[in-house]
């Protein structure tokens, strides 16, 4: 397994770092072209492992695809087998998203259940409420979602549908089988993620009628027709990446980065909460720039669904805060499960206690180099911030497949700030 080794060489990061598409954009847009026959470009797509996996999944459903980043093009093959395998599933729990267009487009769909990960159970016992709302019946055999319109395998019919919690995923996909079911769909309690929103642009520019989309109320009324048309779209830039790489150019004082293609208004939360340990953000055009010009103060965060403080970001900030004068009280309210990068960090001289869902940070002067090991996607970029910050040491992160899943080119972007930074083939796991 490759391993990240990062020197902490004590020099702030400076310069211009790029945002790739958004990956948590793209995997739902992907699977929107399961509602067409015709052939859709994606523009802006990140050279992700992410992506390749929903490819080889919509290559097994029957289309052909093309990736060739950052493009992907998409259009019907020769047959249609409606079915997710396990073996797919288990490397990427968002090939859920096809079940509802799946089931919306061809009446049925068999679906491995996700499974768990690292960060918590992760059930979509919401997605699958939803659909039976629509009409659709729902069996579970042997790890699978076994799902079927009415009547065996008939077209799905509009639907009110209540989310007991805002879901992303189990928006989109309601969106999705919304978008080809029998007259208005009203789904309320959505997520209101920038990606949700995105999803919305999509389905319109394939002939849905999507109102709301970002809102916590949406509205659809399916297209007559029996299949949308195809797209050409350049996804939008990815938050969470931009945000991971201002947290970066806070670490070290001196920091100066202008992060191209970030769109603050999608990261508020994050801004806020940077400002007020002492991180000047500042919006040029269609670029943010991030300065750390003196000490940082500890702040409490707690993660929210969007416009909340996003979960994907607590597992970086918390590794500022490592740094910064004080205490500071994280909770995670989204998932049970999303402190494994914390013990990694104690090993680098962190001050961290875990009580339950909160983790109260207390500052310390210096961290010091490790090597740790990554475990999920959002904990491994934490560690390789705190990797930076580790100055005259050197820490190596091991099992970056973690990072591969959701940062394009990330040595190269931080070597463009400065990051003495390299990729350790094969090193141990
Ligand atoms: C999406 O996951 C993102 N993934 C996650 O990003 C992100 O952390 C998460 O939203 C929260 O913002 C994609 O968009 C592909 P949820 P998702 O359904 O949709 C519970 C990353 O790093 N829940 O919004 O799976 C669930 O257990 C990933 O890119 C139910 O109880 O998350 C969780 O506690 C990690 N029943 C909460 O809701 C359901 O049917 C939010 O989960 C669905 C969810």
């Amino acid at each position: 397994m490759d391993a990240l080794r990062i020197r902490g060489t004590g020099k702030p990061l400076q310069g211009n770092v790029r945002i790739s598409g958004a990956k948590n954009a793209a995997l739902p847009i992907l699977c929107a072209t399961l509602l067409s026959d015709g052939a859709s470009r994606l523009r802006n797509v990140p050279r992700l492992r992410d992506i390749e996996t929903t490819a080889a999944l919509l290559r097994f459903l029957g289309r052909d695809v093309k990736v060739d980043a950052p493009e992907v093009h998409v259009a019907a093959g020769s047959q249609v087998r409606p079915e997710a395998p396990y073996e797919l599933v288990k490397q990427m729990r968002a090939s859920v998203l096809v079940l509802g267009p799946l089931v919306a487009r061809f009446g049925r769909a068999k679906v491995s259940l996700p499974g768990g990960c690292a960060i918590g159970a992760r059930p979509i016992d919401q997605h699958l409420k939803g659909l039976e709302a629509m009409g659709c019946t729902i069996r579970l055999e042997r790890g699978y979602v076994m799902a079927e319109g009415p009547g065996g395998g008939g077209r799905l019919k509009g639907a009110e549908v209540y989310f007991d919690l805002p879901t992303v995923t189990g928006t989109e996909n309601l969106m999705m089988a919304a978008a080809l079911a029998k007259g208005r769909t009203t789904l309320v309690n959505c997520a209101r993620e920038p990606e949700v929103e995105e999803l919305g642009r999509i389905l319109n520019k394939m002939g849905a009628e999507v109102n709301g989309a970002g809102t916590d109320v949406i509205h659809i009324v399916g297209a007559e027709r029996g299949e949308l048309a195809p797209f050409d779209h350049a996804i939008i830039p990815d938050r969470i990446e931009a945000g991971t790489y201002m947290v970066a150019a806070a670490i070290i004082e001196g920091g100066d980065v202008l992060v191209e293609g970030a769109e603050l208004r999608d990261l508020e939360a994050l801004a806020t909460k940077m400002r007020a340990a002492g991180v000047e953000i500042t919006s040029e055009g269609q670029n943010v720039r991030v300065k750390r010009t003196g000490p940082l103060r500890g702040v409490n965060v707690t993660t929210a669904p969007h416009p909340g403080f996003p979960t994907d970001m607590q597992a970086q900030f918390l590794a500022l805060m490592c740094v910064a004068r004080g205490e500071s009280v994280i909770s995670e309210t989204i998932f049970e499960n999303r402190f494994m990068h914390v013990p990694e960090l104690q090993r680098m001289g962190a001050s961290v206690a875990l009580r339950g869902n909160t983790a109260v940070v207390q500052g310390v002067q210096k961290l010091y180099g490790a090597a740790v090991m990554a475990t999920d996607l959002r904990a491994s970029a934490s560690l390789i911030i705190a990797g930076i910050a580790a100055a005259g040491d050197e820490t190596e992160v091991r099992r970056v497949y973690h990072l591969d899943r959701g940062y394009e080119r990330i040595e190269e972007k931080l070597h463009g700030l400065g990051v003495d930074v390299e990729r350790v083939k094969g090193a141990e796991a």
